[in-house]
């Protein structure tokens, strides 16, 4: 239900006429929410124009983890990664949404084998078996794109290459029930399920996230989750899916720099991350 009219000038600050603007896309949710039976915030679909936007930071962000790709190898540091990812970044008119985001000191997150997320780039030197995490989220535009991988260094133990290739399955697993009135809980339990079925476990005190606007926006996405609960997914909304899974317990503690995440056993953990669009049937992978 509307009180504005087709020719009233639309809610959003556009300033154009509302049947040019958000008409057809606020019937189209409150057509939903009669399905539903609750109200769905108006912002959680993101307009074409955005989207092209978003697109566009979420392919400079797969770009950078290419070249990190092309780079990486035993005996650099993470340091070394940082500047690489701070370079690339703003020579592509882009810039690197980790620096100073609530204090981050970094232009990217390093995470090394037990560390879950949010790792610091120091100078500690990358060594032969190490699984290592870049985690890169830049803004072009003032659009965000969010993305994170896995790299193996030298010869690793088979847990850790097992380890590292489950948590991928994990991401492509949940990135498979995206589609249109499929829930948040519906991505929460493919991957739960895939990894407890071999004897990992999902960290529960970090998720994936709305982006695109901002770095972090609503919806929280949980990697737990039962069929059917949570948010609807609806098309145009973009969040990321970034599944952490560790050998021992989900249990995560924060070191004294307050952003270094690490599994509270010493066990290893490894994520992927990608952001995702929800089409009209199904799921884009923006990054
Ligand atoms: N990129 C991370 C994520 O996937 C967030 C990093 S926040 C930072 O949500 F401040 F540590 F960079
Ligand atoms: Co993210
Ligand atoms: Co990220």
């Amino acid at each position: 239900m509307s009180i504005l009219s087709r020719n009233d000038i639309c809610w959003c600050g556009s300033g154009k006429k509302y049947k040019k603007c958000h008409m057809e896309q606020d019937i189209f949710i409150s057509n939903i929410e009669q399905k539903v039976g609750y109200k769905i915030p108006r912002d959680i679909m993101k307009t074409e124009e955005q989207i092209d936007g978003i697109r566009k930071s979420c392919k400079l962000t797969h770009e950078i983890l290419d070249m990190v790709g092309e780079r990486i190898k035993v005996g650099v540091t993470t340091n070394e990664i940082n500047t690489w990812v701070h370079e690339y970044t703003v020579e592509h008119n882009a810039y690197p949404a980790p620096l100073g985001y609530g204090g981050f000191p970094k232009s990217v997150c390093t995470s090394i084998n037990d560390v879950i997320c949010h790792g610091i780039p120091d100078d500690t030197v990358l060594k032969d078996g190490d699984i290592v995490n870049v985690d890169v989220t830049c803004i072009l535009d003032g659009y965000y794109g969010d993305a994170n991988r896995m790299f193996i260094m030298g010869e690793a133990s088979k847990e850790a290459i097992d380890l590292v290739r489950v948590s991928k399955e994990c991401l492509d697993l949940g990135i498979q029930q995206v589609k249109p009135y499929n829930t948040l809980g519906d991505i929460g339990n493919a991957i739960q399920q895939h990894a407890e079925s071999l004897g990992y476990s999902v960290v529960y005190d970090y998720g994936g996230h709305g982006v695109g606007l901002e770095f972090h926006e609503e919806p929280f996405v949980p990697h737990i989750g039962k069929k059917g609960e949570g948010t609807i997914l609806l098309p145009n909304m973009t969040f990321t899916i970034e599944p952490m899974i560790n050998i021992g317990s989900p249990e995560a503690d924060v070191l004294e720099d307050d952003w270094t995440a690490v599994t509270i056993d010493g066990s290893l953990s490894s994520q992927w991350e990608h952001t995702i669009r929800v089409t009209e049937t199904g799921y884009e992978i923006l990054t």
